[in-house]
């Protein structure tokens, strides 16, 4: 039967050749397909004597066997390779850059506010904090603004309908009022936990917190940010006051000295009363601090006023201290070198993803502010 015996090895040799399943499958249709050569072998068995079936039935059933049984064995390889073919090309590319991702930021006010605190902390004040809606009297008639004086005026303060009792409550145009709170040993309990609870003197504290005045332009929003510090001891004065406020701009700036001056001022609360200077450089455009023959406005200060010792039952003869209040805003500016204030409150997405700080970049003296 030399005839079958080549038939099979021709159709294994050429199924063992099938370079893929399209191959192989073409193999099958010639073998075992309806006109396929082993499909006409087994159609002659019909025709032949029983004698001649007998004997040839098992060598046709068995190459079509055979043949079938090597056509599922290399269908088997021949998929196994298509597969990892496919799966070595759809493979995850790890190297693509990822799709960008929005990365919410801190805004530049609550970080400087947070280096602010960062420095005062180190110097040994305390936070106290305070309600944003004040009475008449936490806000103005304890810091010694007398009735109708134009000083009021000189806050354009916002305020708010007037309660059943009539009384007009207001927007604190400054966080002075904490101050008060705090020297007020009568406040307690305070009316929430935050508020600050009166203490005895020494007091050292600094108050962060949102201030509100009636007032809009490239250097005024209606809405700003304080810090205002608080020292009360016997025999304090000016020195310690210039110290203290020198000691905070160099490192606020991170410099190692600064040359600040006293400007006489008015402020009711104190006496005598000073804004603070910093020498600055404005010639390049932008304001660079501690150098140069120019001056920036910094800080309004002074020493408390007996007064406000006194509607706060502190006895000023044997109790002193001083005051100063920074606008945290401004001072972010000069820092920083953003030229519109009104922008750090516009919720621009660009302009925060520029002036913004990370989330991990957490000032810390001894870390770096900035
Ligand atoms: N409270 C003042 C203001 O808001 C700032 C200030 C604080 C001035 C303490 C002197 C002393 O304008």
């Amino acid at each position: 039967m030399s005839d079958l015996t080549n038939l099979e090895s021709d159709l294994l040799a050429r199924i063992e050749a099938a370079a893929d399943t399209t191959a192989l499958e073409a193999v099958r249709v010639e073998a075992l397909g309806k006109t396929g050569a082993v499909s006409a072998l087994l159609k002659t068995l019909g025709s032949m004597s029983p004698d001649e079936r007998r004997e040839q039935g098992p060598l046709i059933n068995g190459l079509r066997d055979r043949v079938a049984f090597a056509i599922t064995a290399r269908k088997t390889v021949l998929d196994a390779i298509e597969l990892d073919a496919r799966l070595a090309a759809g493979r995850l590319d790890l190297s693509l850059p990822a799709p960008p991702r929005r990365k919410g930021c801190v805004h530049p006010t609550m970080q400087v506010m947070d280096e602010m605190i960062a420095i005062f902390a180190e110097l040994g004040f305390s936070i106290a904090e305070g309600p944003d809606i004040e009475d008449d009297f936490h806000n103005f008639t304890a810091l010694n603004f007398p009735p109708k004086h134009p000083a009021r005026e000189m806050h354009d303060t916002f305020f708010l309908q007037p309660g059943p009792d009539g009384e007009r409550k207001l927007l604190r145009t400054h966080t002075s009022p904490v101050q008060v709170r705090t020297m007020q040993r009568t406040n307690t309990p305070p009316a929430a936990s935050w508020i600050a609870a009166g203490r005895e003197p020494p007091i050292r504290i600094i108050s962060p917190g949102r201030t509100y005045r009636m007032d809009s332009d490239a250097t005024h929003t209606p809405m700003f940010h304080q810090i205002e510090g608080l020292v009360i001891d016997r025999g304090i004065h000016m020195g310690h006051l210039k110290w203290t406020v020198d000691q905070f701009i160099a490192r606020f700036f991170e410099l190692e000295s600064v040359v600040t001056r006293f400007r006489p001022h008015h402020f009711p609360f104190t006496e005598p009363s000073a804004e603070m200077d910093v020498q600055c450089d404005t010639s390049g455009g932008e304001v660079k601090i501690g150098q140069g023959c120019e001056w920036s406005e910094i800080v309004g200060c002074g020493m408390v006023h007996p007064n406000v010792l006194r509607n706060c039952g502190i006895d000023p003869d044997i109790w002193q201290g001083f005051a100063f209040g920074f606008g945290v805003d401004r001072l972010g500016r000069l820092k920083y070198g953003m030229p519109d204030l009104r922008d750090m409150f516009a919720s621009d997405t660009r302009w925060l993803a520029h002036y913004g700080f990370s989330a991990f970049a957490a000032p810390s003296p001894a870390a770096g502010l900035s």
